[in-house]
């Protein structure tokens, strides 16, 4: 098996499926965004619904089903890996990045930098998961543009389990979300969508927080990165037709395959 493994490594591609992961659902956010950039491309998507949610596990244990989701969809023989999941990039991607020198790799993280870099010292509320707003690679993140901007990293645990279990705007999605955000709306000038889960939900989020608040969100820049890196890899595909999504989930029910077509779709 590891020597299989070592091949795709070697000679990836360029007609083998884009890889794309998340702890669940939440991901399709950003294979979303890819399939806009990257239309011809094939995915394979691996949500590990079972495990989620990652963002309230100890570090060791997310680095541990991290490690397995990218072994698993190298085992499918995909060319090149997103980490659609700013928990997973943050506990992990320099590890991974270790372990497999060879394959195209991006993850995603918080949209800090331009919600940051907008005139007029904003003030910029970064929701993300609790694991998230632990780790170094964000608090780094957070002190290169602290001069920038006032920076509120919030934790969000709960959040995620809404989108996981299909609900993108009831009534008690909307009651959390306001006893969540309801302390900083006066102050605040922008919303960075810091999981990726929480693009599904940011209808409502834009609803509470009007106009006035501008809302960020990683996915297109991390998909815009995976298409640099294929180019520079001569990975991209040539085929000239539209290509195709597969989703594989850990839960292995129907339910799951379906709530991600459903999110993959969603307008
Ligand atoms: N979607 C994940 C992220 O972007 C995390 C959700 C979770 O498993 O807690 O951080």
């Amino acid at each position: 098996m590891e020597d299989i493994r070592e091949t795709k490594q070697m000679n990836p591609d360029s007609e083998q499926p884009v890889g794309v992961f998340d702890s669940g659902v939440g991901g399709i956010s950003v294979l979303r965004e890819l399939y806009r950039v990257m239309p011809n491309e094939n995915y394979l998507y691996f949500g590990d619904s079972k495990n989620a949610p990652y963002g309230t596990r100890p570090l060791e244990e997310i680095r541990k089903l991290t490690i397995a989701n990218v072994e698993f969809l190298l085992e499918q023989g995909v060319k090149g890996i997103v980490v659609a999941c700013n928990t997973a990039t943050a506990a992990a991607v320099r590890i991974l990045r270790g372990m497999y020198p060879q394959v195209p790799l991006v993850g995603i993280e918080p949209a800090l930098k331009p919600a940051a870099l907008q005139p007029g010292h904003p003030t910029v509320l970064v929701m993300a998961t609790p694991m998230t707003i632990q780790q170094e690679k964000y608090k780094t993140l957070m002190m290169r543009y602290e001069e920038k901007a006032d920076i509120i990293g919030l934790p969000c645990p709960g959040l995620m389990e809404f989108v996981e279990t299909g609900n993108t705007d009831g009534p008690d999605l909307k009651r959390f979300l306001e006893n969540l955000l309801s302390p900083y709306l006066r102050e605040i000038d922008s919303i960075v969508l810091g999981c990726t889960h929480y693009p599904f939900v940011r209808g409502l989020i834009e609803e509470l927080a009007g106009e006035r608040v501008r809302i960020f969100d990683g996915g297109n820049g991390t998909a815009r990165e995976m298409k640099r890196r294929l180019e520079a890899a001569g990975l991209c595909t040539r085929r000239t037709g539209q290509g195709t999504v597969t989703f594989e989930n850990s839960l292995a029910a129907e339910e799951e395959i379906e709530l991600s077509w459903n999110l993959f779709q969603k307008k």
